[in-house]
Protein backbone atom coordinates (compact mmCIF):
# COMPACT_ATOMS: atom_id res chain seq x y z
CA UNK A 1 0.00 0.00 0.00
CA UNK A 2 1.59 3.46 -1.21
CA UNK A 3 1.89 6.45 1.17
CA UNK A 4 -0.76 8.79 2.15
CA UNK A 5 -2.00 11.21 -0.49
CA UNK A 6 -5.10 12.83 -0.67
CA UNK A 7 -6.67 15.76 -3.45
CA UNK A 8 -7.87 19.00 -2.41
CA UNK A 9 -11.48 18.54 -1.90
CA UNK A 10 -13.99 20.88 -3.22
CA UNK A 11 -14.15 23.86 -0.61
CA UNK A 12 -17.97 24.50 0.99
CA UNK A 13 -17.87 27.93 2.03
CA UNK A 14 -15.23 31.06 2.31
CA UNK A 15 -13.58 28.90 5.96
CA UNK A 16 -12.48 26.10 3.41
CA UNK A 17 -11.85 28.61 0.08
CA UNK A 18 -9.87 30.70 1.79
CA UNK A 19 -7.74 27.88 3.43
CA UNK A 20 -7.27 25.60 0.36
CA UNK A 21 -6.66 28.66 -1.84
CA UNK A 22 -3.78 29.78 0.78
CA UNK A 23 -2.73 26.00 0.92
CA UNK A 24 -1.84 25.49 -2.98
CA UNK A 25 0.77 28.61 -2.62
CA UNK A 26 3.67 29.67 -0.26
CA UNK A 27 4.08 28.12 2.83
CA UNK A 28 2.61 30.87 5.32
CA UNK A 29 1.64 32.87 2.63
CA UNK A 30 -2.25 34.76 2.11
CA UNK A 31 -3.76 32.91 5.61
CA UNK A 32 -5.80 35.24 7.97
CA UNK A 33 -6.96 34.35 10.97
CA UNK A 34 -10.98 34.94 10.72
CA UNK A 35 -11.83 36.81 13.80
CA UNK A 36 -14.96 35.41 14.84
CA UNK A 37 -16.59 32.35 13.49
CA UNK A 38 -20.48 32.86 13.09
CA UNK A 39 -21.88 29.33 13.31
CA UNK A 40 -25.50 27.81 14.04
CA UNK A 41 -24.65 24.81 14.37
CA UNK A 42 -20.94 24.19 14.53
CA UNK A 43 -21.18 20.27 14.52
CA UNK A 44 -22.85 19.96 11.56
CA UNK A 45 -21.44 23.18 9.64
CA UNK A 46 -20.12 21.63 6.53
CA UNK A 47 -17.80 24.83 5.67
CA UNK A 48 -16.00 24.79 9.24
CA UNK A 49 -15.73 20.96 9.60
CA UNK A 50 -14.35 20.38 6.54
CA UNK A 51 -11.86 23.07 6.43
CA UNK A 52 -11.52 21.92 10.17
CA UNK A 53 -10.10 18.56 8.59
CA UNK A 54 -7.73 19.11 6.15
CA UNK A 55 -6.20 21.65 8.40
CA UNK A 56 -5.66 18.33 10.88
CA UNK A 57 -5.00 16.13 7.58
CA UNK A 58 -1.89 17.99 6.95
CA UNK A 59 -0.15 15.72 9.93
CA UNK A 60 -1.74 12.46 8.52
CA UNK A 61 -1.10 12.49 4.99
CA UNK A 62 0.21 13.87 1.82
CA UNK A 63 -1.91 16.50 0.52
CA UNK A 64 -0.98 16.89 -3.66
CA UNK A 65 -0.35 20.32 -4.43
CA UNK A 66 0.10 21.16 -0.76
CA UNK A 67 3.67 22.00 0.35
CA UNK A 68 4.83 19.64 3.82
CA UNK A 69 5.62 22.92 5.61
CA UNK A 70 2.20 24.04 5.43
CA UNK A 71 1.51 21.86 8.52
CA UNK A 72 3.18 23.86 11.33
CA UNK A 73 3.19 27.02 9.88
CA UNK A 74 2.22 29.84 12.78
CA UNK A 75 -0.42 31.06 9.99
CA UNK A 76 -2.14 27.55 9.73
CA UNK A 77 -2.44 26.59 13.21
CA UNK A 78 -3.76 29.90 13.85
CA UNK A 79 -6.65 29.74 11.69
CA UNK A 80 -7.06 26.01 13.00
CA UNK A 81 -7.43 27.42 16.15
CA UNK A 82 -10.34 29.88 15.20
CA UNK A 83 -11.91 27.05 13.82
CA UNK A 84 -11.26 24.44 17.08
CA UNK A 85 -12.98 27.24 19.56
CA UNK A 86 -16.27 27.05 17.83
CA UNK A 87 -16.39 23.68 17.50
CA UNK A 88 -14.80 22.66 21.21
CA UNK A 89 -17.61 24.87 22.72
CA UNK A 90 -20.56 23.46 21.03
CA UNK A 91 -19.03 19.52 21.81
CA UNK A 92 -18.90 21.04 25.41
CA UNK A 93 -22.38 22.29 25.53
CA UNK A 94 -23.48 18.38 25.11
CA UNK A 95 -21.85 16.83 27.56
CA UNK A 96 -23.18 17.34 31.39
CA UNK A 97 -20.13 17.90 33.84
CA UNK A 98 -18.54 14.92 35.71
CA UNK A 99 -20.11 14.47 39.20
CA UNK A 100 -17.72 14.23 42.16
CA UNK A 101 -18.18 10.53 42.71
CA UNK A 102 -17.56 9.48 39.26
CA UNK A 103 -14.20 10.61 39.89
CA UNK A 104 -13.72 8.43 42.79
CA UNK A 105 -13.93 5.00 40.21
CA UNK A 106 -13.47 5.98 36.38
CA UNK A 107 -13.41 2.93 34.98
CA UNK A 108 -16.61 1.88 36.85
CA UNK A 109 -18.17 5.60 35.64
CA UNK A 110 -17.14 4.89 32.45
CA UNK A 111 -19.35 1.59 32.49
CA UNK A 112 -22.34 3.29 33.88
CA UNK A 113 -21.89 6.11 31.19
CA UNK A 114 -21.85 3.50 28.57
CA UNK A 115 -24.61 1.15 29.94
CA UNK A 116 -27.09 4.06 30.35
CA UNK A 117 -26.63 5.52 26.86
CA UNK A 118 -28.98 3.44 24.37
CA UNK A 119 -26.93 4.12 21.25
CA UNK A 120 -28.12 4.80 18.36
CA UNK A 121 -30.24 2.47 16.69
CA UNK A 122 -28.25 2.72 13.52
CA UNK A 123 -26.37 -0.73 13.91
CA UNK A 124 -29.76 -2.48 14.96
CA UNK A 125 -31.81 -1.10 11.80
CA UNK A 126 -28.84 -2.33 9.63
CA UNK A 127 -28.59 -5.59 11.02
CA UNK A 128 -32.66 -6.02 10.26
CA UNK A 129 -33.93 -3.77 7.86
CA UNK A 130 -30.81 -2.18 5.77
CA UNK A 131 -30.12 -1.64 2.33
CA UNK A 132 -27.31 -2.64 0.38
CA UNK A 133 -27.08 1.08 -0.98
CA UNK A 134 -27.44 2.35 3.30
CA UNK A 135 -24.82 -0.32 4.03
CA UNK A 136 -22.62 0.95 1.54
CA UNK A 137 -23.27 4.52 2.36
CA UNK A 138 -22.34 3.54 6.08
CA UNK A 139 -18.90 2.16 4.91
CA UNK A 140 -18.24 5.36 3.10
CA UNK A 141 -19.11 7.52 6.09
CA UNK A 142 -16.68 5.36 8.33
CA UNK A 143 -14.13 5.17 6.10
CA UNK A 144 -13.42 9.16 7.46
CA UNK A 145 -11.75 7.28 10.64
CA UNK A 146 -11.41 3.58 9.76
CA UNK A 147 -9.13 4.14 7.28
CA UNK A 148 -6.67 5.76 9.85
CA UNK A 149 -7.96 3.70 12.68
CA UNK A 150 -5.90 4.05 16.01
CA UNK A 151 -3.45 6.74 14.80
CA UNK A 152 -5.63 9.45 15.94
CA UNK A 153 -5.52 8.18 19.69
CA UNK A 154 -1.64 7.18 19.22
CA UNK A 155 -1.21 10.71 19.72
CA UNK A 156 -1.22 10.26 23.20
CA UNK A 157 1.37 7.41 23.32
CA UNK A 158 4.21 10.07 24.11
CA UNK A 159 2.39 11.54 26.75
CA UNK A 160 1.49 8.60 29.55
CA UNK A 161 3.32 7.60 32.18
CA UNK A 162 3.96 3.44 32.14
CA UNK A 163 1.21 2.37 33.73
CA UNK A 164 -1.76 3.43 31.57
CA UNK A 165 1.36 3.81 28.72
CA UNK A 166 1.33 -0.26 28.16
CA UNK A 167 -2.42 -0.34 28.77
CA UNK A 168 -2.84 1.85 25.86
CA UNK A 169 -0.32 -0.07 23.58
CA UNK A 170 -1.65 -3.46 24.39
CA UNK A 171 -5.13 -2.12 22.30
CA UNK A 172 -3.14 -0.31 19.96
CA UNK A 173 -0.64 -3.05 19.07
CA UNK A 174 -4.34 -5.10 18.17
CA UNK A 175 -5.45 -1.91 16.27
CA UNK A 176 -1.95 -2.18 14.17
CA UNK A 177 -2.27 -5.95 13.36
CA UNK A 178 -0.21 -7.19 15.87
CA UNK A 179 3.27 -7.17 14.15
CA UNK A 180 1.12 -8.06 10.66
CA UNK A 181 0.25 -5.11 8.12
CA UNK A 182 -2.51 -7.59 6.70
CA UNK A 183 -3.95 -7.81 9.83
CA UNK A 184 -4.11 -3.88 10.57
CA UNK A 185 -7.68 -2.56 11.38
CA UNK A 186 -7.28 0.20 8.85
CA UNK A 187 -5.93 -2.41 6.62
CA UNK A 188 -9.34 -5.03 7.21
CA UNK A 189 -11.30 -1.73 6.39
CA UNK A 190 -9.73 -0.90 3.21
CA UNK A 191 -9.99 -4.84 2.32
CA UNK A 192 -13.79 -4.77 3.17
CA UNK A 193 -14.70 -1.84 1.02
CA UNK A 194 -12.68 -3.44 -2.33
CA UNK A 195 -15.16 -6.26 -1.04
CA UNK A 196 -18.17 -3.92 -1.44
CA UNK A 197 -16.97 -2.60 -4.84
CA UNK A 198 -16.28 0.93 -2.94
CA UNK A 199 -12.35 2.29 -3.35
CA UNK A 200 -10.34 1.70 -0.16
CA UNK A 201 -8.60 4.18 -0.85
CA UNK A 202 -7.39 6.88 1.70
CA UNK A 203 -9.66 10.00 1.76
CA UNK A 204 -11.47 8.29 -1.82
CA UNK A 205 -14.60 10.03 -0.34
CA UNK A 206 -13.99 12.87 1.30
CA UNK A 207 -16.06 15.17 -1.06
CA UNK A 208 -18.83 12.91 -0.18
CA UNK A 209 -18.30 13.14 3.99
CA UNK A 210 -20.88 15.34 5.62
CA UNK A 211 -19.66 17.73 7.90
CA UNK A 212 -21.43 16.18 10.62
CA UNK A 213 -19.06 13.10 9.73
CA UNK A 214 -16.00 14.99 9.67
CA UNK A 215 -17.03 16.40 12.70
CA UNK A 216 -16.33 12.47 14.59
CA UNK A 217 -12.84 12.76 13.10
CA UNK A 218 -12.42 16.44 13.88
CA UNK A 219 -13.32 15.20 17.87
CA UNK A 220 -10.68 12.81 18.31
CA UNK A 221 -8.07 14.23 15.98
CA UNK A 222 -8.53 17.90 17.86
CA UNK A 223 -8.03 16.04 21.33
CA UNK A 224 -4.96 13.91 20.25
CA UNK A 225 -3.38 17.34 18.91
CA UNK A 226 -3.74 18.84 22.53
CA UNK A 227 -1.51 17.71 24.74
CA UNK A 228 -4.24 19.33 27.72
CA UNK A 229 -7.33 17.21 26.28
CA UNK A 230 -4.47 13.78 26.86
CA UNK A 231 -7.62 12.56 29.60
CA UNK A 232 -10.71 12.98 27.29
CA UNK A 233 -8.59 11.43 24.21
CA UNK A 234 -7.95 8.41 26.66
CA UNK A 235 -11.89 8.71 27.63
CA UNK A 236 -13.17 8.68 23.85
CA UNK A 237 -10.83 5.86 23.05
CA UNK A 238 -11.97 3.86 26.34
CA UNK A 239 -15.75 4.29 25.19
CA UNK A 240 -15.06 3.62 21.70
CA UNK A 241 -13.52 0.44 22.84
CA UNK A 242 -16.75 -0.45 25.10
CA UNK A 243 -19.32 0.28 22.33
CA UNK A 244 -17.59 -1.03 19.50
CA UNK A 245 -18.30 -5.28 19.85
CA UNK A 246 -22.16 -5.48 19.51
CA UNK A 247 -22.96 -2.67 16.84
CA UNK A 248 -19.68 -4.47 14.90
CA UNK A 249 -21.41 -7.86 15.17
CA UNK A 250 -24.71 -5.94 14.13
CA UNK A 251 -22.97 -4.41 11.14
CA UNK A 252 -21.54 -7.89 10.21
CA UNK A 253 -24.90 -9.65 10.30
CA UNK A 254 -25.97 -7.08 8.24
CA UNK A 255 -23.69 -7.52 5.60
CA UNK A 256 -24.31 -10.65 5.17
CA UNK A 257 -27.91 -10.36 5.56
CA UNK A 258 -27.01 -8.96 2.12
CA UNK A 259 -25.36 -11.84 0.69
CA UNK A 260 -21.58 -10.60 1.22
CA UNK A 261 -18.59 -12.60 1.86
CA UNK A 262 -15.82 -13.25 4.72
CA UNK A 263 -13.93 -10.30 2.85
CA UNK A 264 -16.78 -7.76 3.09
CA UNK A 265 -17.28 -8.92 6.92
CA UNK A 266 -13.50 -10.25 8.28
CA UNK A 267 -12.87 -6.05 9.88
CA UNK A 268 -16.57 -6.70 11.69
CA UNK A 269 -15.84 -9.78 12.72
CA UNK A 270 -12.25 -9.15 14.01
CA UNK A 271 -13.69 -6.51 16.13
CA UNK A 272 -16.32 -8.33 17.89
CA UNK A 273 -13.89 -10.86 19.52
CA UNK A 274 -10.60 -8.10 19.95
CA UNK A 275 -13.02 -5.56 21.92
CA UNK A 276 -14.49 -7.79 24.16
CA UNK A 277 -10.86 -7.26 25.20
CA UNK A 278 -10.19 -4.08 24.58
CA UNK A 279 -12.88 -2.42 26.50
CA UNK A 280 -11.96 -3.90 29.70
CA UNK A 281 -8.12 -2.81 29.34
CA UNK A 282 -9.31 0.60 27.64
CA UNK A 283 -11.53 1.18 31.26
CA UNK A 284 -9.59 -0.01 34.16
CA UNK A 285 -5.81 0.36 33.00
CA UNK A 286 -5.72 2.49 30.62
CA UNK A 287 -8.70 5.33 32.09
CA UNK A 288 -8.65 3.95 35.48
CA UNK A 289 -4.87 3.81 35.31
CA UNK A 290 -4.37 7.43 34.32
CA UNK A 291 -6.61 8.87 36.24
CA UNK A 292 -5.55 7.52 39.46
CA UNK A 293 -2.17 8.19 38.57
CA UNK A 294 -2.85 11.88 37.59
CA UNK A 295 -6.40 12.72 39.17
CA UNK A 296 -6.57 16.07 37.79
CA UNK A 297 -7.35 14.85 34.17
CA UNK A 298 -9.98 12.50 35.56
CA UNK A 299 -13.23 14.84 34.78
CA UNK A 300 -11.89 15.11 31.05
CA UNK A 301 -11.78 11.48 30.80
CA UNK A 302 -15.43 11.17 31.77
CA UNK A 303 -16.17 14.22 29.36
CA UNK A 304 -13.93 12.19 26.32
CA UNK A 305 -16.11 9.40 27.10
CA UNK A 306 -19.68 11.39 27.18
CA UNK A 307 -18.40 13.60 24.17
CA UNK A 308 -17.93 10.56 21.76
CA UNK A 309 -21.49 9.08 22.31
CA UNK A 310 -22.94 12.66 21.99
CA UNK A 311 -20.88 13.34 18.52
CA UNK A 312 -21.65 9.73 17.16
CA UNK A 313 -25.45 10.23 18.40
CA UNK A 314 -25.75 13.18 16.07
CA UNK A 315 -24.19 11.43 13.32
CA UNK A 316 -26.21 8.32 13.52
CA UNK A 317 -29.72 10.19 13.61
CA UNK A 318 -28.29 12.23 10.62
CA UNK A 319 -28.05 9.03 8.55
CA UNK A 320 -31.44 7.34 9.81
CA UNK A 321 -32.81 10.90 9.39
CA UNK A 322 -31.78 10.80 5.88
CA UNK A 323 -32.80 7.47 5.23
CA UNK A 324 -36.46 7.76 6.34
CA UNK A 325 -36.48 10.51 3.56
CA UNK A 326 -35.68 8.41 1.20
CA UNK A 327 -32.40 10.39 0.36
CA UNK A 328 -29.03 9.83 0.46
CA UNK A 329 -26.80 10.48 3.68
CA UNK A 330 -23.71 11.43 2.02
CA UNK A 331 -23.42 14.80 0.20
CA UNK A 332 -23.68 12.68 -3.22
CA UNK A 333 -24.63 8.88 -3.65
CA UNK A 334 -21.75 6.17 -4.03
CA UNK A 335 -22.04 4.21 -7.31
CA UNK A 336 -20.04 1.15 -6.59
CA UNK A 337 -17.98 -0.59 -9.11
CA UNK A 338 -19.07 -4.06 -9.24
CA UNK A 339 -16.69 -6.66 -8.17
FE1 LIG B 1 -10.01 -1.77 15.68
FE1 LIG C 1 -10.31 -2.18 19.52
Amino acid sequence: MAARLIELPQPRGPLSEQLFEALAGPVGGRLATPATIDSADPIADEDLQLALYVAYELHYTAIAGVMEGWEWSPALISFRAALERPFEEAVAALVPPAEAAELELVGAALQRIVAEDPGPPLSRYLETQGTREQMLEHVVHRSAYQLKEADPHSWAIPRLSPGPKAAMLEVQFDEYGGGSSERMHSVLFANTMEALGLDGTYGRYIDRWPGVTLAAVNLVTGLGLHRRRRGALVGHLAAFEMTSSIPNRRYGNALRRLGFGPEATHFYDEHVEADAVHENIAAWDLAGGLAAEEPEVAADILFGARALLQVEARWASHLMDAWEEGETSLRAPVVPVPA
